[in-house]
C-alpha cells in the first residue's frame, strides 16, 4: 500500500501565481478544411476530437501571441512586470533562428533586467520549461519566472498533407512561477525523458544546418500514438510512486492536447476517470507547447481547478521527448 501524500513533507520551491493565454481571432473549422483538401468533419472529429482550430493572421509573429499571453499572466499574478527576472519560451516555431523569441518578448514587455531564453522540446516544451524554471527558483537564481508556450504551427504545415494539417492550431499560454512561500502550493515534481532513436517519427523536414528551409511537419501518426499512450502512462505512474501519491489524489490531469483518443486511452491505462481529464482539443486542436498553458488558463478562468487541488500536467512530442509535472495549485 502506498503512503498517502502529506502536505507537511513537501517543500515547494515554486508556485503558480497566475496564468494567461491568447488565441488568434481566425477560426478554421473542419468543414472549412474539407472545402480545400480531401477530408471531412466526421473523420477529423472521430480520429482526433478536433472540431476547429485558431490560425494566426499573416502579420502576427510568435512573439505577438506569446506577449499577449504573458501580459495576462502577469496581470493575473498581481505582480509588476519589473518583478519578472527570467523569461523562458517553449517553442518550435520561433520568430527567427536567433535571437530567441524570449528576448523579443522581454523587449515587448519593456523589461530591461533579468535574462531570457527559448527551450526546444517540441510538444513537451512547456513541461521542460516548467522544470527549468522550478530549478532556477529552487537554486535561488530567479524569483519570478515567466514561462510561456507559444506556437504558430500553421507556418510549418503542408496544407496539402491531410494527415498532418488537420491536427494543429496556433496559440499561446503563460504562467508566472514564483518563489512565493506564502501560498503553500506549487510544483511537487517534474520528470523529463527523451529518446532520440525515435527522431524520425515526428519531425520537421527543414532546418538551418540541413537545407536552410523552415520545412513542414512529418509524422508517423500510428507509431507516435502507440508511444504516447505507453510512455505517458508509465511516466505518470513512476512520478506518483516517487512522490508517495496515489491515483485517487489526482484532482485533474491536463494532457498535451494531441489527440482525444490518446488522452482517453492514457486515462484508461492509468485507471483514472475520464472526467478528471481537462480537454480543449475540440476548440484549439494541437497547439504544441502552448496546449498545456492554454488548457490550464481555460480551467482556471472557469474556476474548474481550485486552490489546493492536485494537478498533473503531461506531454509527449518530437524527439521523442516526454514528461509530466505534478503540482498542488
Ligand atoms: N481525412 C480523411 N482521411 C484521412 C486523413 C484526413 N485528414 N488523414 C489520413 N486519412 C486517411 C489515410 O490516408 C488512411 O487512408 P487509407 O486507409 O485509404 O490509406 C486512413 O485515413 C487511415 O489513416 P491512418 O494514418 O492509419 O489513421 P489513424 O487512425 O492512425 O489516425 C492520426 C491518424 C494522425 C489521427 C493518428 O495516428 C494520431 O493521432 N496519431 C498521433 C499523432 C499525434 O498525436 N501527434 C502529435 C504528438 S505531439
Amino acid at each position: 500500500m502506498q503512503k498517502k501524500y502529506s502536505n507537511k513533507r513537501i517543500k515547494f520551491s515554486s508556485c503558480i501565481l497566475g496564468c494567461g493565454s491568447y488565441l488568434p481571432k481566425k477560426i478554421v473549422t473542419n468543414n472549412d478544411l474539407s472545402k480545400k483538401i480531401d477530408t471531412s468533419d466526421e473523420w477529423i472529429k472521430t480520429r482526433t476530437g478536433i472540431k476547429q482550430r485558431y490560425i494566426a493572421s499573416k502579420n502576427q509573429l510568435n512573439s505577438d501571441l506569446g506577449f499577449q499571453a504573458a501580459r495576462k499572466a502577469i496581470k493575473n499574478s498581481k505582480i509588476k512586470i519589473s518583478d519578472i527576472d527570467l523569461i523562458i519560451v517553449a517553442t518550435s516555431t520561433p520568430d527567427h533562428t536567433f535571437p530567441s523569441t524570449a528576448t523579443k518578448i522581454q523587449a515587448k514587455l519593456g523589461l530591461k533586467k533579468g535574462f531570457a531564453f527559448d527551450v526546444q522540446a517540441a510538444c513537451s516544451g512547456f513541461i521542460y520549461a516548467i522544470s527549468i524554471a522550478d530549478n532556477y527558483i529552487s537554486n535561488k537564481q530567479a524569483k519570478n519566472v515567466l514561462v510561456i508556450g507559444s506556437e504558430i504551427f500553421s507556418r510549418i504545415l503542408d496544407w496539402n498533407d491531410r494527415s498532418t494539417c488537420v491536427l494543429f492550431g496556433d496559440g499561446a499560454g503563460a504562467i508566472v512561477l514564483s518563489d512565493n512561500k506564502k501560498k503553500n502550493s506549487g510544483i511537487i515534481s517534474t520528470e523529463l525523458y527523451s529518446d532520440g532513436r525515435f527522431y524520425d517519427l515526428l519531425y520537421v523536414n527543414g532546418g538551418v544546418s540541413s537545407n536552410q528551409k523552415s520545412g513542414h511537419v512529418k509524422m508517423k501518426g500510428k507509431e507516435v500514438f502507440r508511444h504516447a499512450v505507453e510512455k505517458l502512462s508509465n511516466c505518470i505512474e513512476l512520478s506518483l510512486k516517487k512522490n508517495n501519491l496515489v491515483k485517487d489524489q489526482i484532482d485533474w490531469i491536463i494532457p498535451h492536447q494531441a489527440n482525444k483518443r490518446i488522452m482517453d486511452m492514457t486515462a484508461n491505462k492509468l485507471g483514472i476517470p475520464r472526467e478528471k481529464i481537462l480537454i480543449t482539443i475540440d476548440r484549439y486542436a494541437n497547439t504544441s507547447s502552448a496546449s498545456i498553458p492554454l488548457t490550464l488558463d481555460y480551467a482556471l478562468s472557469k474556476k474548474i481547478i481550485k486552490r489546493g487541488q492536485i494537478v498533473v500536467l503531461e506531454a509527449i512530442g518530437g524527439g521523442l521527448t516526454w514528461g509530466c509535472s505534478i503540482l498542488k495549485y
